[in-house]
C-alpha cells in the first residue's frame, strides 16, 4: 500500500490496522535500484585496461537475440531527482562487443570522471545489476554490407567494440577472403583490449572449431597510436590516405568498390573523415534495407 494512502486513511478516521501490521504498513516504499527491474543483467566480470577504459561482462537475458555488430541501451538507474524524488534510467547506446552465439554479453566502455553515467558505471563489480533494453539496432551488421573480398573494421577508441563482435563471429570468415582491423588510439595502453582479443582469438580451440581451422590467419591486425611512441605510428586517415596501409598489407591499388567493404566506428570527425575517404575510393554507404560498400556508426563517448 503506498505510504501517501495509509496516511490519507487514518487522517479521515478509517479504523487503525492491526497493531501487528504496523510495521509492513509504514516500511519505506522500495528503493526502485532494487526492485526486480524487469530488464535487467547481472556483471559477471569487470576488467581496467586504463584509467580510462573498462570492459565489462554480464549475464544475457533470454529474450535478447542480436545480430553480431548491433548496440543495446543500457545504464543504471539515475540518482533522486531534487524535486520529485524519482529516479529514473540512466541509458546510453553500448554496442555488444561479444559475438551473437557467446551466452554471455560483453561491453566496452570509457570512463568519464563527470559523465552522469559512466562516473558510476566504471564502479560495477560481480553480482551487480545493470539495467538492459533488450532491442539491439545498428548499420555495423553484416546484411548491411554487399558481397565483397576484404573487409576492413575502422576504429578509434572504443569504436573498436563492434569488431570485438564482428571477429569472434563465424560469418565474417565465411564471408571474406581477408578481415582487417585497425585501431587507432592515443596511447599503446589504450590498445590493449584490442590486442589481447586479437592474441586470445588466434589460440582459443573452440572457436577454430566453430570458425573452421586457420580461420584467424584471414584477420590482420593494424593497430596505430597518435600521441605514443608505438610500432606505427600516425592517425589510420593520413596511413591510409599516404598509401602507407596498403603499403604495408600487400595491396596494390587501395580500396575498390569491387572488392572492399567496410565498416566506421569512433568519434564523429573521425566517421566523417573516413567517409569521405571511403567515398573518395567508390565506395557508397550502406544501411539495413539498401546494403552498400560501407557502413557507419559513431562510438559511444560520454
Ligand atoms: P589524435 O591524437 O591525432 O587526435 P580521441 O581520444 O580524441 O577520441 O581520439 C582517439 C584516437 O582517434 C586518437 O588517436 C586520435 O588522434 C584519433 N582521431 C581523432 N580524430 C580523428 C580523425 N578525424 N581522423 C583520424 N583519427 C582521429
Amino acid at each position: 500500500m503506498p505510504e501517501d494512502h495509509i496516511q490519507h486513511s487514518l487522517a479521515a478516521g478509517a479504523p487503525r490496522p492491526d497493531i501487528a501490521d504496523l510495521p509492513r504498513l509504514v516500511a519505506p516504499a522500495p528503493d526502485p535500484a532494487t526492485i526486480d527491474w524487469p530488464d535487467t543483467a547481472t556483471v559477471t566480470h569487470v576488467a581496467h585496461w586504463t584509467d580510462r577504459l573498462f570492459s565489462f561482462r554480464t549475464t544475457r537475458p533470454r529474450s535478447l537475440r542480436f545480430r553480431s555488430g548491433e548496440f543495446v541501451m543500457i545504464g543504471l538507474m539515475g540518482d533522486p531527482d531534487p524535486q520529485s524524488g524519482k529516479r529514473r534510467p540512466l541509458l546510453r547506446a553500448y554496442s555488444i562487443a561479444s559475438p551473437a552465439w557467446d551466452d554471455e554479453l560483453e561491453f566496452y566502455s570509457i570512463k568519464v570522471q563527470d559523465g552522469p553515467l559512466t562516473s558510476r558505471l566504471q564502479h560495477i563489480r560481480p553480482g551487480d545489476e545493470i539495467i538492459l533494453k533488450p532491442k539491439p539496432v545498428g548499420t555495423l551488421v553484416h546484411d548491411a554490407l554487399l558481397p565483397g573480398k576484404r573487409l576492413w573494421f575502422f576504429a578509434t577508441g572504443t569504436g573498436i567494440a563492434p569488431y570485438a563482435s564482428l571477429i569472434r563471429e563465424p560469418q565474417t570468415y565465411a564471408d571474406y577472403d581477408r578481415i582487417i582491423l585497425t585501431h587507432t588510439c592515443r596511447e599503446v595502453a589504450e590498445l590493449e583490449y584490442g590486442r589481447r582479443l586479437v592474441e586470445d582469438l588466434r589460440r582459443d580451440e573452440v572457436l577454430a572449431e566453430l570458425m573452421g581451422e586457420g580461420f584467424a590467419d584471414k584477420l590482420v591486425y593494424y593497430p596505430t597510436t597518435t600521441r605514443e611512441e608505438s610500432g606505427r605510428m600516425g592517425r589510420i586517415t593520413t596511413l591510409l590516405e599516404d598509401g602507407t596501409v596498403f603499403g604495408d598489407l600487400g595491396i596494390e591499388g587501395g580500396l575498390s568498390p569491387d572488392t572492399d567493404r567496410a565498416m566506421v566506428c569512433g568519434s564523429l570527425p573521425f566517421n566523417v573523415d573516413m567517409k569521405a575517404i571511403l567515398e573518395g575510393h567508390g565506395l557508397r554507404e550502406g544501411a539495413n534495407s539498401e546494403p552498400a560498400e560501407y557502413v557507419v556508426e559513431k562510438a559511444f563517448v560520454g
